[in-house]
C-alpha cells in the first residue's frame, strides 16, 4: 500500500484528484490535509467520509507543528501538494494571504516530506509563472522564462523555485507540474466558468473584464488529474512538466459558449473594468508530458462546457450553498467530535 498525502484537497481540483486515486489504485490510500478555508469544502468529497482507504485532517500547513500534530502516526510515502490560494482578484486585494500559503506553507510540505523521507512530491503548480504572451508568441515550454505578473504568479513561481532548490540541495524527490487553467465539477463559483453558468442560470450580468479578448486555454479537470498521478508515478525528480487541454480560447468565446449551453441571451453579458495587470494570454507546449509520460488530454472543450453546465444545473443545492457562505458548518456537522486538530 502506497500512502498518499494530499494538501489541498478539499478545494476544486484537489477533490476530483482524490476521487480520481481512490478509483484508479487499490493501493494507494490518501490521506487529505486541508485548512478548510473559504474556498475548501468538505461536501465536495461527500459520499468518501466512511471510504477505508480515505481519511480527513484539518491542518494548516503554515502551522507546522499542527501540521505534525495531524499527521502523527500517519504514514505517508508521497505528497501530492494542492494546498494553495488560488484566485488571482484576491491576491490583487490581499497578496500576504498568497505568501504565507503559497510561499511558507510549501517550504513548510517540502520539510515535512524531508523529515518523512519520502520517495516523491509533486508539486502542482501553474502556467501563470511563465507570465503573459502576445497573441502570435510560441506556447510556454518548461524552458520559458519564469516571469510572473500578478502576487498570485509570484507566490507560485517562488514556491517553484523553493521545491527545485530542494531538490538541487537536498536531492528531494520533486517533481512540478505547471497546468493551465481548469474547469469542470466542484469548481468555486469566483472563478470564470462557475461564475457566468451560475449567473446565467439566475438570469444576473455576466461580469467580462475589459474587451474580453484575453485567452486561456482550458483543461478538463479530470484530465488535469490524470496528468498529476502520471507525473506522480513516472515523472523524473527535479524536473517540471507542463499541462495543457489543447482548448484556448477568448474569455467571449469562453461566456458564449456557456449562455448557447443554458440557452440564454448574450444580453446578459456585461462589460466591466479590467482586472489591473490582467495576462494577456496564456498557451502550452505539451511535448513533453505527450512524448514522456504519454499523456495527452481527452476531453474536447465543447463536449466539457456541456457537462460543467450540467453538472451545475444537477448540484444547484452544492453551488447555492457555496455562494450564500452555508457549507461552512459543513464541517463542525460532519467532523464536530474531531474537531481540535487545527
Ligand atoms: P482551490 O482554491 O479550489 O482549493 C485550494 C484548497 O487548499 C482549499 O481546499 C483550501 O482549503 C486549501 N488551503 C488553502 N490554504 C491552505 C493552508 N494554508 N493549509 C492547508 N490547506 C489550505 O484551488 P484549486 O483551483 O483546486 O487549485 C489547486 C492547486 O492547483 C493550486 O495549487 C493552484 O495554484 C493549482 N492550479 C490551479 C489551476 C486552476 O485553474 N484552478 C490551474 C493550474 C494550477
Ligand atoms: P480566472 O478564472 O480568475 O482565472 P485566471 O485569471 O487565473 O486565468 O479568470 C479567467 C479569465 O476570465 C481571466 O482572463 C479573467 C477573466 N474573468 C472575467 O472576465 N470575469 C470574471 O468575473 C472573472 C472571475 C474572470
Amino acid at each position: 500500500m502506497k500512502n498518499l498525502l494530499v494538501t489541498g484537497g478539499a478545494g476544486f481540483i484537489g477533490s476530483n484528484y482524490v476521487r480520481l486515486v481512490l478509483d484508479a489504485h487499490d493501493d494507494v490510500s490518501v490521506v487529505n490535509l486541508d485548512a478548510l478555508t473559504y474556498a475548501g469544502n468538505l461536501e465536495n468529497l461527500a459520499g468518501l467520509e466512511e471510504h477505508a482507504r480515505y481519511r480527513f485532517v484539518r491542518a494548516d500547513i503554515v502551522d507546522q507543528a499542527a501540521m505534525e500534530s495531524a499527521l502523527e502516526g500517519v504514514d505517508v510515502d508521497q505528497i501530492v501538494h494542492f494546498a494553495a490560494e488560488s484566485h488571482v482578484d484576491r491576491s490583487i486585494e490581499d497578496p500576504t494571504a498568497f505568501i504565507r500559503t503559497n510561499v511558507i506553507g510549501t517550504q513548510h510540505v517540502i520539510d515535512f516530506g524531508r523529515r518523512r523521507g519520502i520517495d516523491r512530491m509533486v508539486h502542482v503548480s501553474t502556467d501563470e509563472v511563465y507570465g503573459q504572451l502576445g497573441p502570435d508568441d510560441p506556447a510556454f515550454t518548461e524552458e520559458t522564462p519564469i516571469q510572473p505578473n500578478s502576487p498570485y504568479s509570484a507566490s507560485k513561481a517562488s514556491s517553484d523555485l523553493l521545491v527545485r532548490a530542494a531538490f538541487h540541495t537536498h536531492g528531494f524527490p520533486a517533481v512540478i507540474t505547471r497546468c493551465s487553467n481548469n474547469y469542470g465539477p466542484y469548481q468555486f463559483p469566483e472563478k470564470l466558468i462557475p461564475l457566468m453558468v451560475t449567473n446565467a442560470m439566475e438570469d444576473q450580468p455576466l461580469p467580462v473584464y475589459g474587451d474580453g479578448r484575453n485567452v486561456r486555454d482550458w483543461i478538463w479537470v479530470g484530465d488535469h488529474c490524470r496528468a498529476v498521478d502520471a507525473v506522480r508515478e513516472r515523472g523524473e525528480p527535479g524536473r517540471a512538466y507542463n499541462i495543457g487541454g489543447r482548448s484556448e480560447r477568448t474569455n467571449l468565446e469562453v461566456v458564449k459558449a456557456i449562455l448557447a449551453a443554458l440557452d440564454k441571451p448574450e444580453s446578459l453579458i456585461t462589460y466591466v473594468k479590467d482586472r489591473p495587470g490582467h495576462d494577456l494570454r496564456y498557451a502550452i507546449d505539451d511535448t513533453v508530458i505527450s512524448s514522456e509520460l504519454d499523456f495527452t488530454p481527452s476531453m474536447q472543450f465543447e463536449e466539457g462546457i456541456e457537462r460543467t453546465v450540467a453538472w451545475y444545473r444537477d448540484h444547484e443545492t452544492w453551488w447555492r450553498s457555496v455562494k450564500s457562505g452555508g457549507y461552512l458548518g459543513y464541517y463542525e456537522r460532519m467532523y464536530g467530535d474531531r474537531l481540535g486538530q487545527s
